[in-house]
């Protein structure tokens, strides 16, 4: 289950024209599983429609702090809510927020909650570096709300500057840094991710279907529950937003040195690219002419980069290994895991449909050393990395 399911989230949406990108906030909540209360200022109601927030939200939008059927509704929103998100939130709503006024339902509602609060600030560069909006978000940060920082890019009229709302997605994200447990906080997790490449001749490779998907999955899920990942991958998908250092590698050998260099201070290793288990001995240098018949190309063992971690292991260190099986899973997965020396191995049968390379969902069986095997039925690749690294997580000794 996502750190979202269940969750009730009040969005408040004050007036700028950044409120457009609110509505696509509301959708990806809501589809993540959280219950969505929409609250829009007066101001907002200019820029968006309610209609298009009660259509995609889990509750009718609510505007006003005089309703007749509902006397006090900002202290049920503020009381039931488990985090309180404005977005955009204008230099207006910040200002009313750190000087306690309560003029309208999202202001009053804000004061009315002890939940979690993130303020998403969108406005223009010269009302952005103000010192009164910078003074009230540090006022507004010691008190332990998080500001979602805005980023550069185009503003409205024109022009460009910094002051534009952090990107639908980076807001998400921080919603759920917010509501997940941070049980990988100050731990470090090495990730690999994709399909090596292992060169023919200067133009050609032998590649493989993985799609890095499920690697980015679980950087992803492993940064947003605290943890400095470094995601070492042959492709480029959307870098997770969080602490994530990216190492892009192509060859197996590539590979192979990075991932050691990195898993030494590792907590977490999850071995989630498609390895190459073999490769040209000698790639030509050039482009292997058409006219010159056809080439034989010799083939040698790629090095075993997990087998090689296992085999000098740190203590307290946590392998994980990816197994994908077309028969016989559960015996397959159980060997590698013991001849690799591994602590889980994550095994999943690429033959049936929606599972494995290329698709968004995935359905495995997480072996473990000890203990029975954990079965993740069909379901998205960031749930799958949910439960392959609570499995990890349950691994990890104490910290002293
Ligand atoms: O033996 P098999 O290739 O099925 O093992 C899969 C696991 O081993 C995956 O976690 C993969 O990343 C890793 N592996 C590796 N080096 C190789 C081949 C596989 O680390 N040369």
């Amino acid at each position: 289950m996502g750190a979202l399911v269940g969750k009730r989230i009040v969005l408040g949406v004050s007036g700028g024209i950044a409120a457009y990108k609110a509505i696509e906030i509301c959708r990806r909540l809501v589809d993540a599983g959280a219950h969505v209360v929409p609250v829009l200022t007066k101001g907002a109601e200019h820029f968006v429609g309610r209609t298009t927030f009660s259509a995609l939200a889990s509750e009718p939008v609510q505007s006003s702090l005089w309703d007749e059927a509902e006397p006090i509704p900002h202290t049920r929103l503020g009381q039931s809510a488990d985090l309180v998100l404005v977005a955009p939130a204008t230099a207006r709503l910040i200002g009313a927020y750190t000087a306690g006024i309560s003029s309208d339902l999202l202001t009053a509602t804000l004061l009315a909650t002890r939940a979690k609060v993130l303020v998403c600030p969108a406005m223009h560069t010269e009302m952005w570096e103000h010192p009164a909006v910078q003074e009230n978000l540090a006022t507004l940060r010691r008190r332990g709300v998080e500001v979602v920082a805005p980023e550069s890019g185009r503003l409205a009229g024109g022009d460009i500057g910094h002051g534009r709302l952090a990107a639908p997605e980076t807001i998400v994200a921080a919603v759920e840094r917010a509501l997940v447990e941070p049980d990988l906080r100050g731990r470090t997790v090495v990730v690999t991710a994709g399909g090596t490449r292992e060169p023919i001749d200067a133009v050609r490779v032998i590649a493989n279907r993985s799609s890095g998907k499920q690697g980015y999955a679980v950087a992803a899920e492993a940064a947003a529950r605290g943890a400095r990942v470094v995601l070492v991958s042959t492709v480029t998908l959307p870098v997770p937003p969080g602490e994530v250092r990216v190492v892009p590698v192509e060859t197996a050998a590539d590979m192979q040195a990075a991932v050691q260099a990195e898993a030494l201070g590792a907590d977490i290793v999850v071995m989630a690219a498609a390895v190459a288990d073999f490769r040209p001995v000698a790639p030509a240098a050039g482009k292997i002419k058409k006219d010159g018949g056809v080439p034989e190309i010799r083939l040698e063992p790629t090095p075993d980069i997990l087998a090689g971690l296992g085999a000098n292991k740190p203590a307290g260190q946590v392998l994980v290994g990816f197994a994908a099986e077309t028969s016989d899973l559960h015996a397959n997965a159980s060997s590698k895991l013991e001849r690799k020396r591994l602590d889980l191995i994550v095994a999943n049968d690429v033959s049936q449909p929606g599972v494995g390379f290329h698709h968004d969902t995935n359905a495995v069986t997480i072996v473990r050393r000890v203990g029975d095997p954990i079965s993740v039925g069909l379901r998205g690749k960031r749930e799958v990395a949910k439960a392959v690294l609570d499995a990890a997580v349950a691994l990890l000794a104490p910290r002293q």
